[in-house]
């Protein structure tokens, strides 16, 4: 048979992206039921979206199968009615960093410094509802984080937030936070850790690694050097930008429920969600960005090294509310202090960080973390009991049909964590050893600290390992 030159390159072409010769199950798919890419990227959030925009942008084509009706995951923004208001009550800012300014710069999305507030107006024990006194020996943010850094600075291979762990690792590492904070005499540090690692839950109790992981040199450079920005109409417009310049390259309400990887590429059956459809990707590679837990992929030809890893994880629950009707009054940031618990007053699983204000009178923002075994429902009880509560014994004058939950949002599994023994035995390693096989490839917050701007610098040298 012969070809003309202009045949050829489409013949070419269509070989390099089919991965194996007609499976029987494109014979189930209308041809417009059967797309084809570069890429296939699960997950539309902080890591999928930037990974779509900048293969797009390298002239790679690209396909993002999301679950929500909306991208951004983690990040969210509540409109009030007049449209000129608004909360993020889940991502606030990214770092005001050349790689994350060039990206909000390519989206068309202009931003304003988020001057990041460390201050709590009020302490509230909220398992009792009483106001209690601030934690004794709390030190400024710029005291505090500079000791704090000088205390973990040794560890300069996890200065990028990947877990790049010396072998062996040290044993410090290991153990429990409480340990190092007595060596190091950083009691006076410990709110501030809190606010970047509440994720991590009894932050005591966690090993110094996920404590550096959530809050390490990263990110105590960017609180003390460069700062925080922040779109200037909510973080909702990157997303909504990065929706427009993807079009139809995304599918939302839409899951992966069956694939076929090999080395020279994969196949992945999905499905949307609302009206049953189903659609084949046939991609070159595969980038997976929600954490890989065994539950979030049932239909996966995984191999036993991977369900040997992906069975390992322990995860936080954690929920976010927006709260009105509350009679705190309005413009105040409410502290959650335990007096009984050590230095600090740290809250104990589950609690609310803080109810805090975000700029909109009348409006209050919570997140609540607690073990993988909490539901929506537990944590929507806790927030109302909590704030109840505080009306019952006089600390504020909570309306009787108070408090309104306005918003509510899970963002579980959050903080991907496994045993000590599992990272002394080189659980890290052999997690960024997958990278690559079976043309499938990882980021997101299981594989880097859970901030926008890291996660964005890690993913491009993910993207770089998959074409090279
Ligand atoms: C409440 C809250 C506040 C935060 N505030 C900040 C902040 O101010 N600054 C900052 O830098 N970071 C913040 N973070 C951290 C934030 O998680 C990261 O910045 C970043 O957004 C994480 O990106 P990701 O891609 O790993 O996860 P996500 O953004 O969660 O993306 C994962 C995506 O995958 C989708 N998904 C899940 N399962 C499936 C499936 N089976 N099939 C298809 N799609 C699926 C999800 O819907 C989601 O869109 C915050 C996190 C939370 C929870
Ligand atoms: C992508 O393709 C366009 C149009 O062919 C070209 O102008 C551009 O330089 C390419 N970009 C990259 C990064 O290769
Ligand atoms: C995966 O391969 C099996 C066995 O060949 C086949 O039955 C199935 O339809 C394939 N699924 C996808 C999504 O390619
Ligand atoms: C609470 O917020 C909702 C949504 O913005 C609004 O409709 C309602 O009037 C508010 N209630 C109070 C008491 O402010
Ligand atoms: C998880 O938290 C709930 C609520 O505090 C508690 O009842 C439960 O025992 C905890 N589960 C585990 C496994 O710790």
């Amino acid at each position: 048979m012969l070809f003309k030159p202009w045949q050829l390159a489409a013949v070419i072409s269509s070989a390099a992206i089919a991965t194996s010769a007609s499976s029987p199950i494109e014979q189930d798919f209308a041809p417009e039921d059967i797309i084809s890419r570069d890429v296939c990227i699960l997950g539309g959030g902080g890591s999928g979206t930037y990974a779509a925009i900048r293969l797009k942008d390298s002239n790679h084509s690209v396909v993002v199968v999301e679950r929500n009706d909306y991208l951004g995951g983690h990040a969210e923004t509540f409109y009030l009615d007049d449209e000129k208001q608004f909360i993020n009550y889940g991502v606030e800012g990214v770092f005001n960093d050349d790689l994350s300014k060039e990206y909000l710069e390519r989206l068309g999305v202009s931003w304003d410094s988020l001057a990041l507030s460390t201050l709590i107006d009020k302490y509230v024990d909220f398992n009792t509802g009483k106001e209690v006194l601030p934690p004794s020996d709390l030190l400024t943010t710029v005291v505090g984080a500079a000791l704090y850094r000088l205390a973990i600075q040794k560890y300069t291979t996890l200065d990028q937030g990947v877990y790049n762990l010396p072998d062996p690792v040290p044993e410090e590492l290991l153990e429990p936070f409480s340990k190092f904070v007595e060596e190091h005499a950083l009691q006076g540090v410990l709110r501030l850790v809190l606010m970047f690692a509440q994720n991590v839950g009894n932050i005591l109790d966690a090993p110094l690694l996920y404590i550096i992981q959530n809050f390490g040199v990263p990110h105590i450079n960017a609180l003390l050097e460069g700062g925080y920005i922040t779109p200037k109409n909510g973080i909702a417009e990157l997303y909504d930008s990065a929706a427009k310049v993807l079009g139809n390259d995304v599918l939302f309400q839409t899951t992966a429920i069956e694939t076929n990887r090999s080395d020279s590429g994969v196949s992945i059956l999905v499905e949307n969600h609302a009206d049953g459809s189903r659609k084949l990707i046939k991609a070159k590679k595969l980038l997976i960005t929600f954490p890989p837990l065994l539950e979030s992929l049932k239909g996966f030809d995984l191999d036993t090294k991977e369900t040997g890893l992906f069975e390992k994880w322990n995860w936080m629950s954690y929920h976010v509310a927006i709260v009105n009707n509350t009679g705190i009054p309005s413009g105040i940031t409410v502290g959650n202090a335990d007096p009984n618990n050590g230095p600090a007053s740290l809250p104990h699983t589950p609690f609310q960080w803080e109810l805090e204000y975000l700029g909109v009178p009348g409006y209050l923002a919570s997140k609540i973390i607690a073990n993988s075994s909490v539901t929506g429902d537990d944590a929507k009880n806790l927030v109302i009991s909590d704030i109840k509560r505080m009306g019952a014994v006089g600390t504020f004058d909570v309306p009787a049909d108070g408090p309104n939950i306005v918003q509510f949002g899970s963002h579980s599994p959050e903080t991907l964590i496994v045993s000590t023994d599992n990272i002394r035995n080189g659980f890290y390693k052999n997690l960024y050893s997958l990278q690559g096989r079976h043309s499938t490839f990882y980021t997101g917050l299981t594989f880097c600290t859970d901030y926008s701007s890291v996660l964005w610098a890690y993913t491009n040298t993910v993207i770089e390992k998959m074409f090279s």
